[in-house]
């Protein structure tokens, strides 16, 4: 099972910025966390930080054919990127969307996500541990669809 973490725009500035509202961790101590569970429960996890719209979309493209789910930040763009979310749906892999503060208790701009809205789910207000929540549902995600195709194979094989 492989998962990619992508995280958008001033992520890497995690532990830095406005810490007030993102906490002190830094973005590399997250990945720390996310590779312990990955290697306790099985999971191959590769983590993508990028400034650029279409550096995302290319990494969500990249997915296609060897990732099962996305764990995905998308950050600012979250707000207005229609190209993340084209490139999201477009790939068909399922996603969930992580947010270490709680957007819809913040500025109206914020509260509305182009992105959340072609994702299997979202995590919002948790905080660095969001990304653990976002972890264990993916996993819980891509069972389901790997269970669900392996009957379908059965019954196409009896016929
Ligand atoms: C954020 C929320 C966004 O509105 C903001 O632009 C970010 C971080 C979060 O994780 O809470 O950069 O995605």
């Amino acid at each position: 099972m492989k998962i990619v973490v992508i995280q958008g725009p001033n992520l890497n500035m995690l532990g830095v910025r406005e810490q007030h509202i993102y906490g002190p961790m830094k973005l590399e101590q997250i990945h720390e966390q996310m590779k312990h569970f990955a290697n306790e429960n099985g999971i191959d996890i590769e983590f993508f930080q990028s400034n650029l719209e279409g550096e995302i979309v290319d990494r969500i493209q990249e997915c296609l054919g060897d990732t099962h789910g996305i764990i995905i930040n998308p950050a600012a763009y979250s707000h207005t990127s229609i190209a993340i979310r084209d490139a999201l749906a477009a790939v068909q892999i399922p996603a969930i969307e992580v947010h270490l503060s709680n957007i819809h208790a913040r500025e109206e701009f914020r509260q509305k996500s182009l992105t959340a809205e072609v994702c299997a789910g979202v995590v919002a207000g948790m905080g660095p541990f969001g990304y653990h929540l976002a972890m264990i549902g993916m996993t819980q995600i891509i069972s389901e669809i790997q269970a669900a195709q392996e009957a379908e194979q059965q019954m196409q094989q009896q016929g």
